[in-house]
């Protein structure tokens, strides 16, 4: 009897209405999308901007910079240094260098103008010698310790007489023709002569 009963209730709940109304129409205002909203934009790789770069790689470029302008920089030095200067316009031809007596027997001046060296030997001749050296070109400073020229570019050696004393130099240093006019030595910068060994006759004697 009992469970006659149960069934019987169970079969008396109530179903619930199946709602035939259709949903509501949103009302103006309220969850409806504007025509006038914005659309969404989805980023592309045009949209997306570049990365900007670390600030470490910004430094290093800038070292990298600033180094390689040091290193111009330097290099540039070096050439301007070693490099031949050629006489400006004007600076060659006749170059008085003094009284005789202003130049002591072994002793060798330099003059910056007509780029050429005055070397009075030991007895008491002159010689002007070009300041180039002739295996590429460098200009050859003379050593007083040493008493010779050396040059900085390949270590080519020259006597006060500009013979050469170690290679790789193939010939003597070139010379400028001296006139000693009323003792006074006069060197003609613009007429150097080349010469394959050293002569006697190449002094000029006061
Ligand atoms: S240029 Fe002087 S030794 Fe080479």
């Amino acid at each position: 009897m009992r469970k006659s009963r149960k069934k019987r209730s169970k079969r008396q709940q109530p179903q619930p209405a199946l709602s035939t109304a259709k949903p509501e129409e949103p009302r103006e205002g309220q969850g409806a999308v504007s025509e006038d909203a914005p659309e969404a934009t989805v980023p592309t790789e045009e949209t997306i901007p570049e990365a900007a770069p670390t600030r470490r790689r910004f430094f290093r470029q800038a070292w990298w910079a600033l180094g390689g302008i040091a290193l111009l920089e330097y290099v540039w030095v070096v050439i301007s240094f070693l490099r031949p200067r050629g006489a400006p316009e004007g600076e060659t031809g006749i170059v008085v260098a003094g009284p005789v007596a202003g130049f002591e027997p072994g002793t060798v001046t330099a003059f910056r103008r007509g780029k050429f060296y005055l070397s009075r030997l030991e007895d008491g001749g002159f010689l002007a010698l070009s300041r180039e050296c002739t295996h590429l070109g460098c200009t050859v400073p003379w050593d007083d310790e040493q008493g010779r020229f050396v040059c900085p570019c390949h270590a080519s050696a020259y006597d006060q007489r500009g013979v050469v004393l170690d290679p790789p130099a193939p010939r003597p240093l070139d010379l400028f023709p001296i006139r000693i006019e009323n003792g006074v030595v006069k060197v003609d910068t613009g007429d150097p002569q080349k010469r394959l060994t050293f002569d006697e006759a190449q002094v000029t004697e006061p």
